[in-house]
């Protein structure tokens, strides 16, 4: 297990996913929260940041059970840090050194830069630079701007790298993290899906023993990762509870069901739509249809736990991201987004234990894990799809008809972009039924009748997106196919606003 301490950077969980990819775990934890027990740790690597060490409020770290108790590779912040303390000098730089820059070896340290060749491409990204190496540092590459920009404390197994590893455009970066994490510090590379799967489901067995564990499963990748970890640990102890809202895609609630039911999960359907949609009925607000929903899924949620006697714990799939204790640019480390269990007031079910097999895993991993258990690849290249679900994409109030018309005009859609090939191409697309109606003209017939657009982004994780350059002849068809086979429907859009400014969702 690695330790990664964060001062902070944008580029920290990079430092994470790139040690995960060499099949090594890792933890991020915060500079001001070091855990108090470092046995499990057998290399630890210090951030970026985006504060100057010269700073008051800067983080500085007590790292005398670290420094040269365990293998350490300190990374620009933390390069800077280890000089600034440790008898060095740390300056602003005269010109600020962003972008590429160029490795030649000083001394080629055969450990650390094996295999990497003289005039390798890195990124710089500081504006504080290390004038005077630390106490018994040894200089071993510099670049044109950067005189120190790595460096080896003698005696120890201290690396430092002004230079960050973690990003793509250092093209070695990856190689001088195995080389440390694997040559130095002797880390097996073992930590794979197979291997996750196995630990897991052993330490499932042993926490929970004999007790049930009740699941929501909402048809996504997370939750379904989560309950075939789950039953393989606990086999029917594990109650499955599915809830169609009414707001779900076409056919989604029987088609996934039948899925789960046939992985061999034990899971009850729960058809609520009707009291979802009455309570629905005349709001046209966006947050206030989600609270409905948020409410009314509690209700049901609650209701059927009640049904599972005896239960103990209450089984979430949370993800990494949704967990690390980042260090926010301001200082302290930022709330911790923790599972609320055992407090008075809240629906029976959230007052079992919690649980939380995928908290280590970032969304890729989830999906490795989940092909490693043999999950269909299709359940597990779904797009994200909202909790609130159709509800947001029907802008103003809700009725029965207009849920039925948008299920429609999304099937066309999303199955055509799979027939077209396009649907791995896209992060998210969905259609959205808007409160116009337009003229148009059908045979004859003057029409007044709905307009609906269509949204198809590309993204990472939904807080940056793009606006996807679909086939101009693919827009064509499915424009037809939605106004010739959907009644209702005489007119449709195509939305090519980028988030920022718009949002990826209308509502
Ligand atoms: P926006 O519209 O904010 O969406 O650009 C970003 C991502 O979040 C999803 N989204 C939601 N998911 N409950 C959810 O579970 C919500 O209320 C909600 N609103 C937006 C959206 O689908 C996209 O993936």
């Amino acid at each position: 297990n690695v330790l990664i301490l964060d001062f902070g950077s944008q580029y920290t969980q990079l430092i994470a996913r790139r040690v995960r990819e060499l099949n090594i775990f890792c933890e991020i934890k915060p500079y001001n929260n070091l855990p108090k027990d470092l046995s499990g740790y057998k290399a630890v690597i210090l951030s970026g940041s985006p504060f100057s060490v010269r700073a008051e409020d800067a983080p500085h770290p007590d790292l005398s059970e670290i420094r040269g108790k365990k293998p350490l590779l300190a990374v620009c912040y933390g390069a800077q840090y280890l000089a600034h303390f440790g008898g060095g000098n740390v300056a602003p730089s005269n010109t600020r050194e962003y972008g590429r820059a160029n490795l030649s070896f000083v001394e080629k340290d055969e450990l650390f830069l094996e295999n990497i060749s003289e005039g390798s491409q890195v990124w710089m990204s500081h504006s504080d630079t290390i004038k005077e190496l630390p106490t018994n540092a040894k200089k071993l590459a510099s670049t044109h701007d950067v005189e120190n920009a790595a460096y080896k404390i003698e005696g120890e197994d201290t690396y430092a790298i002004q230079f960050h590893p973690e990003v793509y455009h250092s093209k070695d970066g990856k190689l001088l993290l195995e080389n440390f994490l694997v040559k130095i510090a002797g880390l097996a590379q073992t930590w794979t899906p197979d291997a996750f799967v196995d630990t897991t489901v052993s330490e499932l067995k042993e926490k929970i023993g004999d007790d049930k564990v009740i699941l929501g499963l909402s048809g996504g990748v997370d939750s379904t990762v989560a309950a075939v970890l789950l039953h393989k640990a606990i086999g029917e102890n594990l109650y499955c509870i599915f809830v169609d809202n009414g707001l779900l895609r076409k056919n989604e609630f029987q088609s996934v069901l039948t899925q789960y039911e046939g992985m061999g999960l034990n899971v009850k359907g729960v058809n609520a739509s009707a009291r979802f949609l009455d309570e629905l009925a005349g709001e046209n607000d966006p947050e206030k249809k989600r609270k409905i929903i948020g409410r009314v899924f509690i209700e049901v949620f609650d209701d059927e736990s009640h049904l599972v006697e005896d239960a103990k714990w209450l089984a979430q799939g949370t993800i990494y991201p949704d967990v690390i204790e980042s260090v926010s640019a301001t200082g302290g480390p930022s709330a911790t987004i923790k599972s609320h269990h055992n407090v008075g007031g809240l629906p029976d079910y959230m007052k079992l234990d919690v649980v939380e097999p995928l908290r280590m895993l970032f969304k890729d991993e989830v999906r490795r894990v989940g092909a490693s258990m043999g999950i269909d690849p299709e359940l597990l290249g779904r797009h994200p799809f909202p909790g609130p679900g159709l509800a947001i994409r029907i802008l103003g109030d809700i009725t029965p008809e207009k849920v039925s018309i948008l299920q429609e005009v999304d099937a066309i859609f999303v199955n055509g972009l799979k027939e077209w090939g396009l649907y791995d191409k896209v992060w998210q697309a969905g259609a959205m039924l808007l409160p116009v109606n337009s003229v148009g003209v059908m045979g004859d017939e003057r029409t007044y009748e709905k307009c609906v657009a269509l949204r198809a982004v590309e993204s990472t994780d939904g807080m940056t997106a793009d606006w996807v350059n679909l086939p101009y002849e693919f827009l064509q068809k499915t424009s037809n196919d939605i106004i010739n086979k959907v009644r209702g429907v005489n007119r449709v859009v195509y939305d090519i606003s980028s988030k920022p400014p718009a949002t990826i969702e209308w509502e």
